[in-house]
């Protein structure tokens, strides 16, 4: 039977409208799941909207709109444009899905009932932007460093609790002990360590209710309150399985997601689910911001880049391409319009698209026909099984070089029809090795060359990616 792989990306919050974050992540899950069906795997693939909370309540307010109408509008540019970018998610969970808050409420009733939720007063300082508490000592001139432009609020009230703390033992078994029942990986290693020193350093317990925030889903046994935004986000991984009626997936094989919310996603979120009865997910990997221009992406800054100005400009499998291969992976990656126009007409309209129309056109005129099969291996799997779209891309391109290079070097252009056979042959060997390792990537790019490539008689087409300034 074929393996299952369950892999996801945050739920992204419908108060902000997709950026060059969101289509970071959301591509490069595409490109996993992409991989994993290709090697004959069972897919599921999630992706969605996170749409309860303080931060989307205000957000509507300041468009005077109802919440859930509000909710509709943006989720929908969400799901809207993922299929433009050639992202084939095979299901898209809202949290303001009935279902979802059913399932959510199921679950904290059971935690509430084994006795791991328990009721106080707090009082803390609360950022919106983030949707959490934060501590005096993470504070940067009096700001949230992550959203210098709110103010932080003071909040002070009676609260649900669940014990994270009594967790931390049990967290750090599971993350430093393969044979621990609760093992799962945190990556890349450096993310791990992360965790793993804030898990000894000592927890608090978490505060899992809002009396304040009425937009959210009502806590089941004291209706006065609503689930804290981010407990109930987390749990959209389990309950879409429930919900398109693929529990058989659950546990997730991957989730992927930015830095910072990795203290959620590797810590809170397996507390959660033990004290669930759950399974935990196997991997949590955790990867870096894009900056532009060697600066913070910010509406204030304006430099916000947006799917829809990428495609614009390159066009879908450009644009997966610029993505994939600036991945953020361990340290921020810059990017910004020069780069990647630099990146494009360097590796695209040169690289690749230049061999491509080389090569076709050697074998126009040279007569050539022959019909080769697929590659069995593709170039940079290694890399791609361990989530590291950018190395693997390197794998490829050298592939590219090294038959642009056996291209010149044995001077085809100058040979006899017969004579230019031997190096045509490996060429357009490496050119469909080439192009299916492509696939995940450059779907559409993938597919022309494959079909270009496999003969018997091939022909020029016009060129791949035209060079653009
Ligand atoms: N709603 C929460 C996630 C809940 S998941 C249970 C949330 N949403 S978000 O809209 O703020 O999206 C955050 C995610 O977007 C990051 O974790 C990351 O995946 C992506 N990115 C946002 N900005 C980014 C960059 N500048 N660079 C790369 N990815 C970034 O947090």
């Amino acid at each position: 039977m074929a393996n299952k792989f369950y892999l996801t990306t945050p739920i992204y919050y419908v108060n902000d409208i997709p950026h060059i974050g969101h289509t970071c992540t959301t591509v490069i899950a595409d490109i996993l799941s992409r991989y994993h069906k290709l090697i004959g795997d069972e897919v599921f693939f999630l992706t969605g909207t996170d749409e309860h909370g303080a931060k989307v309540a205000e957000a509507a307010k300041k468009e005077g709109l109802p919440p859930k109408e509000f909710c509709d509008r943006v989720s929908k540019t969400f799901s809207d444009i993922w299929p433009k970018l050639n992202i084939e998610y095979d299901y898209f969970i809202r949290t303001t899905n009935p279902d979802h808050e059913k399932i959510v409420q199921d679950i904290l009733e059971k935690i509430y009932k084994n006795g791991d939720i328990y009721k106080a007063k707090y009082t803390g300082l609360y950022c919106i932007g983030c949707e959490k508490f934060i501590t005096e000592t993470e504070l940067f001139d009096g700001k949230c460093p992550l959203h210098p432009n709110r103010e932080v609020v003071k909040q002070s009230e009676e609260n649900y609790f669940f014990k994270l703390s009594r967790y931390a033992p049990i967290l750090i078994e599971a993350l430093e002990n393969e044979n621990s029942p609760y093992h799962y990986r945190i990556s890349p290693e450096s993310k791990k360590t992360e965790v793993l020193a804030k898990l000894k350093a000592g927890i608090n317990d978490l505060s899992i209710s809002r009396a304040e925030v009425s937009w959210g889903i009502p806590v089941p046994w004291d209706k006065t309150q609503t689930v804290y935004v981010w407990v109930e986000a987390l749990f959209n991984y389990y309950t879409a399985t429930k919900i398109t009626g693929r529990g058989s997936f659950w546990p997730a094989d991957l989730h992927l997601l930015g830095k910072e919310i990795l203290w959620f996603h590797g810590a809170i979120w397996e507390a959660l689910l033990i004290a669930a009865g759950l399974a935990l997910p196997k991997e949590i990997f955790a990867h870096n911001f894009y900056t532009i221009d060697n600066q913070k992406m910010s509406k204030s800054l304006g430099n916000v880049i947006s799917p829809q100005q990428l495609l614009e400009k390159f066009g879908v499998d450009a644009t997966r391409y610029l993505i994939a291969s600036s991945f953020p992976e361990n340290n921020d990656s810059d990017v910004g319009w020069k780069k990647l126009t630099e990146k494009y007409n360097a590796d695209l309209a040169n690289g690749l698209g230049n061999l491509v129309a080389r090569l076709a056109k050697l074998c126009e005129n040279k007569n050539f026909t022959v019909k080769l099969p697929l590659p069995e291996k593709i170039l940079g799997e290694k890399e791609l099984a361990s989530i590291r779209p950018g190395p693997a891309l390197e794998k490829i391109w050298q592939q590219i070089n090294l038959t642009d290079r056996l291209i010149s070097e044995n001077k085809v252009w100058e040979k006899t029809d017969r004579e230019a056979e031997t190096v045509l042959t490996e060429a357009v060997k490496n050119i469909l090795q080439i192009g299916l390792s492509l696939r995940p990537f450059l779907p559409e790019t993938s597919a022309k060359i494959l079909d270009q490539f496999s003969g018997p008689e091939i022909k020029a087409q016009p060129p791949l990616f035209p060079r653009i300034s």
